[in-house]
């Protein structure tokens, strides 16, 4: 893992919320899909900024972007930058997703936001090497509403087929993104990686186990360090050597995607 100091190349604002930054990332290996970086900006005695975890949203050979949505202060400072201001990025880090499932058909689910880590993602794994024969890649993205179905176009112009859902009807079916993974399951034979809030994250891997269809999802555990040392992201995994059944996995080292299988779950919150 490199920490530098990097700065902003470029910045590209997303109504009504977010935004897309591209970063210096010179001195940085190249990230694998899934992986992400821990951003934060330097101190200006307002607030003590820990920083904060985001998905490498797309890569060039010295730069990574990362869609970032406003959701509170960090995200909000790191949103306000311009231009050629600083910023310490610290990664890749965690365990990326290295390959496309053999033989099933691989199907993305992915809510609001969770549809960052995807565009990196299809852009490696299929873009560059579709495989003769292979069922091609589906992937289902849901949003409250159009306006936070992020870049949408850039998903629909990678080699992938791209199913919608907002819950307004305002683009694609009116309803959950849960709704179109219960109807692609039943197209036969799938491998699931979810990305998205945790209850989203707990239906899909419901929804998967009831089809006997292995199923990933990356979570966006809170996290302090990201890189395995304060515990500060621990989620529960089963284990039969502990009188509990669970042990605690660091989401930013081991994950941040796991095998739903794994992962005590509970239809509670996925990282609680
Ligand atoms: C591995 C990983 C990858 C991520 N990738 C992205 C990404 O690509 N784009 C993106 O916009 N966000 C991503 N996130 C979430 C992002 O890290 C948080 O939104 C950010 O840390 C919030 O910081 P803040 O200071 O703005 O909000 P805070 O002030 O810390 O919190 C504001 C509100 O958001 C809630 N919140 C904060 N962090 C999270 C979280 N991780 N999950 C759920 N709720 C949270 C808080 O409970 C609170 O209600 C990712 C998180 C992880 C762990
Ligand atoms: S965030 Fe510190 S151990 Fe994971």
């Amino acid at each position: 893992m490199a920490c530098i100091e990097s700065r902003v190349l470029g910045k590209r604002v997303l109504e009504p919320d977010a935004v897309v930054l591209t970063l210096e990332s010179t001195g940085c290996a190249a990230p694998a899909p899934f992986q992400f970086c821990m951003l934060s900006v330097p101190d200006d005695g307002d607030f003590p900024f820990m920083p904060r975890p985001f998905s490498v949203y797309d890569a060039g050979e010295r730069s990574m972007d990362f869609l970032i949505k406003v959701v509170g202060r960090g995200s909000a400072r790191l949103a306000d930058l311009e231009l050629g201001d600083e910023v310490q990025l610290s990664g890749p880090l965690g365990r990326g997703v290295g390959e496309l499932p053999a033989g099933a058909r691989p199907i993305g689910a992915a809510g609001g936001v969770g549809s960052a880590p995807f565009l990196l993602y299809y852009r490696r794994l299929v873009g560059a090497a579709p495989r003769a024969g292979a069922p091609r890649p589906l992937f289902l993205l849901g949003a409250r509403t159009r306006e936070f179905l992020y870049d949408l176009e850039l998903f629909q112009d990678l080699p992938v087929e791209v199913r919608v859902a907002t819950e307004d009807g305002s683009c694609g079916k009116k309803g959950l993104v849960t709704d179109l993974l219960r109807a692609a399951l039943e197209e036969g034979p799938a491998e699931v990686l979810a990305c998205g809030p945790d209850p989203m994250l707990a239906a899909v891997a419901r929804l998967s186990a009831a089809r006997s269809a292995r199923c990933l999802i990356s979570l966006e555990t809170h996290m302090a360090c990201g890189y395995g040392v304060c515990n500060g992201c621990a989620v529960k995994v089963k284990d039969e050597r502990y009188r509990e059944g669970f042990r605690y996995d660091r989401c930013c080292t081991e994950g941040p995607v796991f095998d739903a299988a794994d992962l005590v779950l509970d239809g509670a919150p996925a990282g609680a």
